[in-house]
Parts: structure tokens; sequence; C-alpha cells
């Protein structure tokens, strides 16, 4: 009997800029509490993009590091999509800068999807059903943002920036990170709840409509992957629910949210639901903060790394939202093959800056957008690609050498930009999960 073909997250890997600077160290320069963005957004260190670093380097980056362990699918990928909101031109995708940098062949598709934090999921979506008719070829999709708010708005300490890579591919015969639904719930309604028009860097948003329509389009997109599953499926069936995290208490009010809409009210119940099923997802991002379209991907690798011992068989529902909007919800199943990315260590490997140094790297990487030179005074990041600047409106990356296994050591700041501390040994490193 034939067997149909099942779509598949082989394997990821992800990558994050080199600089991040603490929610406590922002909220004092802004005078806010530093407990409203620890306890009432869950967020405790933001990422932060310097010169050299863009969303084309964060997403080659991750690419490259998940193809450093599969060389040899390298010459089989023939689709790569890069799902962002933070395209770097209006018509040249973010994807063939990614194509060319880790040298994927010829023979491959390659675009960019947008629509706000939901592109990587319709990439995905698109991959998976794009593997099942290709035995023995993979998908490459990448989920890369860079968030922007203005200065000193509530938006701003939920900004953030990085990359998850996906390998995608048919689940049979192989290890594998998740098997996926080919079932998904969708909710599509035009809202103006977060956008950034095309002359300006930073998003516009309406905060607490954003959180409502979040959180409408969540009871939808269940509903419709419910509605479609018939009656014997059931949310109780999930030993994990992921959530697309602007900010970590998101994912919080997102859970309670769609467990008081299925009959639990009582807080305390909601809670120690939210402890067991969501909980254990959001360390990674509340040390990363926003990655718009890869934030959902950065807890799935963040749950994956540290359930990695009971992870076969566990059930996992996924949430996707994208402002503007559209959501969807699916589901998937855990596999055999075990996280290789060391999330945990990644992200001790970062640099710490103060809140005027992470103002001087951000106005810096802007200023590199909107000049036309090339610039000497870049930041090596955490990945061997760098962007050194626009030549007759022609984007410039060049690749540097970084040490595998080895932490990256070099840190050439620009002039006049305090470091507050180099690069932790490895050994000194904790190996605790930010639990906060
Ligand atoms: N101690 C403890 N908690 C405190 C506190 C203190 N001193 N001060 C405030 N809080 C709590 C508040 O009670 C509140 O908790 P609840 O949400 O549980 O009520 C929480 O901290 C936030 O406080 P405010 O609501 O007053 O915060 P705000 O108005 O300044 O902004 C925000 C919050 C609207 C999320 C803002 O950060 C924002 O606009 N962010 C960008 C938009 C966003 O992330 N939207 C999410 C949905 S849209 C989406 O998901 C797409 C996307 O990626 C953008």
């Amino acid at each position: 009997m034939l067997t149909k073909p099942e779509g598949a997250i082989l394997d990821l890997d992800i990558a994050v800029p080199r600089h991040y600077v603490t929610h406590e160290n922002l909220a004092i320069a802004r005078g806010v509490e530093p407990e409203k963005y620890h306890a009432g957004l869950g967020c405790w260190e933001m990422s932060v993009c310097g010169p050299g670093e863009d969303v084309v380097t964060l997403a080659a980056g991750a690419a490259w590091r998940l193809l450093q362990r599969h060389p040899h699918l390298r010459e089989k990928i023939g689709l790569c999509v890069v799902g962002t909101e933070s395209g770097v031109d209006g018509a040249k995708p973010t994807a063939i800068y990614v194509h060319q940098l880790v040298n994927l062949p010829s023979t491959c598709r390659v675009f960019e999807i947008k629509h706000a934090c939901y592109g990587a999921t319709a990439a995905l979506q698109m991959a998976q059903a794009w593997a099942c008719m290709r035995p023995d070829r993979y998908a490459l999709v990448i989920a890369a943002d860079v968030a922007r708010y203005k200065r000193y708005s509530s938006g701003e300490p939920t900004q953030g920036a990085g990359a998850v890579a996906m390998l995608v591919g048919q689940a049979q015969d192989q290890p594998v990170c998740l098997t996926l639904s080919d079932v998904s719930g969708t909710h599509a309604e035009e809202v103006y709840d977060f956008w950034r028009p095309n002359y300006q860097a930073a998003a516009l948003v309406k905060g607490k409509f954003s959180v409502e329509c979040y959180l409408k389009s969540l009871l939808a997109a269940h509903d419709d992957f419910y509605r479609q599953m018939g009656k014997s499926a059931s949310l109780d069936a999930m030993d994990y629910a992921l959530y697309h995290v602007p900010f970590p208490h998101m994912a919080r009010k997102a859970h309670v949210h769609l467990l008081s809409h299925k009959g639990i009210v009582q807080e305390e119940e909601a809670l120690a639901d939210y402890q067991r099923r969501v909980k254990l997802s959001l360390w990674a991002n509340r040390r990363v903060g926003n990655i718009y379209s890869a934030s959902l991907y950065l807890a799935l690798a963040g749950l994956w790394e540290r359930e990695a011992d009971t992870w076969s068989k566990k059930q996992v529902s996924l949430f996707s939202y994208g402002s503007g909007s559209c959501s969807e919800y699916f589901t998937a199943c855990g596999g055999t093959r075990r996280p290789a990315f060391h999330l945990k260590t990644l992200l001790d490997q970062r640099v710490e800056v103060d809140v005027a140094t992470y103002e001087a790297l951000s106005d810096h990487a802007l200023l590199m957008e909107q000049n036309d030179s090339i610039h000497s005074e870049t930041i090596r990041g955490m990945v061997p690609f760098v962007f050194v600047g626009i030549r007759d409106h022609e984007r410039t990356y060049e690749q540097q050498t970084v040490a595998e296994k080895e932490p990256v050591t070099v840190v050439a700041a620009p002039a006049g930009m305090g470091i507050h501390r180099e690069l932790a040994p490895l050994a000194a490193l904790g190996s605790s999960f930010c639990d906060r």
C-alpha cells in the first residue's frame, strides 16, 4: 500500500546579532520600572543589529550554520524562501543574497515572502507541499527579521533581531525535528494594527489593538483547524503549545485566552496549564526579543533544545500571527533527531552593551542603509557574512572566516562605542535556561 508522504522540518539553526542590551538598563534609561518589562512583558534581553549586520547576514548566517551540518544535502536544495518583513530592497529578494552567500545550486527556486510575522509560516506551508511531491529534494525556509520601533515608544522594549533557518523535506526514513500536519486552520482580515510604510524604517503600531487582533485571530484559526479535524481531535492531546512571540507574555495571554474559549476560566488552572505547555518554549525569546517572522520558530528551537531527551512523539501545536492580518494554527509531531545548534551557548557568547551603545549601533546600522558608500567600520558578527555598504545602489556583502566550534573572538566596534564585556570563555557559561 502506498503511504502518503509527510512533510517535516528535518533540522534548523539560528543566527543572532553580536550585541544585546538588557531590559533592566533600557527601563532605567527610559524612566520605566524594570518590572514592567520583566514581569509585565516577560522580556530580559534584546538583540541589537550593528553596522555590518542586517536581515541578509542573519538569514545567510542561520542557513550557513544549518548547512554546515548537512553539506551533502546542499546540492539537493531546490527551493530557498525567506519569510521577512525587513527586506532590504523593493524588488530584489533577501533570498537571492542568501542563495549566493551559502552557495546553493543554480537550479533552485528563490524568492521572498512578506506578510508581517506570518511570512515564514506561509513559506513553510508552501515548502512542505513542495517537498511532499519531490522525494530526495529539500527546501530551505528562512525566517529572518530586524524589529524596529521608534525610540522611546511603548514598542521599543519589544524590538529584537535574528533568523531561524529550517531544512524541509519528506519525513520518511530519516531523523526529523518535527513532522508537520497537513491540516491547518487559517484566518485573514484586513486591519491596521501594525504596519511599516515604505518611507519608514520603524514600524507603526496600535499596541493594544494589535493584541486584540492577535487574540481574535487565534480563536478563529484554532476553530477553523478543529472544524476540519472533527470531534475526535482536541487541544488536550497537545503536549506543548507554541505561539508567535512578539513579547513572551503575549504567549501567556494567548494560551489563557484559548483555554478560556475552551471553558477553562479558573486563573489558577489556566496558569498551571501555561507553565506545563507553553512557558518551557519562551526562554530564548526572553533573551532575543521580537524577531517577527522568526519568533515562533525561535520558540520551537528553544523548546526542542530544552526537551531534547523526551522530544520524540510529542504533540505540538503552532500558532502564527502576522499583523494586517493573516494567521495559521497547525500541529506537528516530534521526531527522533537531536538538536545540535547549541542555542544557549550561542546566546551566552553575545556581548552586552549599554543603552547609549545600543542607540549608537542602531543609528550606525541605519546610516549604512541610507548612504551610497562602503564602510570600513563594521562589526564582525556571529556569522561569516558582513554587509559592508552600498556602492552605485548595489549592496555589498563580504565573507569572513569564522572558526568552527570556537567562539568568535574579534569585536571591532566603531570608534567611541563602549563594549560592556568581552566574550566569556565557554567553560564559564552557566547551563540553566532563562526561566524568569
Ligand atoms: N510591574 C509589573 N507589571 C507591570 C508594571 C509594573 N511596574 N507596569 C505595567 N505592567 C504590566 C501591565 O499591567 C501590562 O500587563 P497586562 O498586559 O497583563 O495587562 C504589561 O505590563 C504591559 O503594560 P502596558 O499595557 O501598560 O504597556 P504599554 O501600553 O506600554 O505597551 C505593548 C505594551 C502594547 C505590548 C507595547 O509594547 C507594543 O505596542 N508593542 C508592539 C506591538 C506588539 O507587540 N503587539 C503584539 C500583538 S501584534 C503581533 O504579534 C505582531 C508583531 O510581532 C508586532
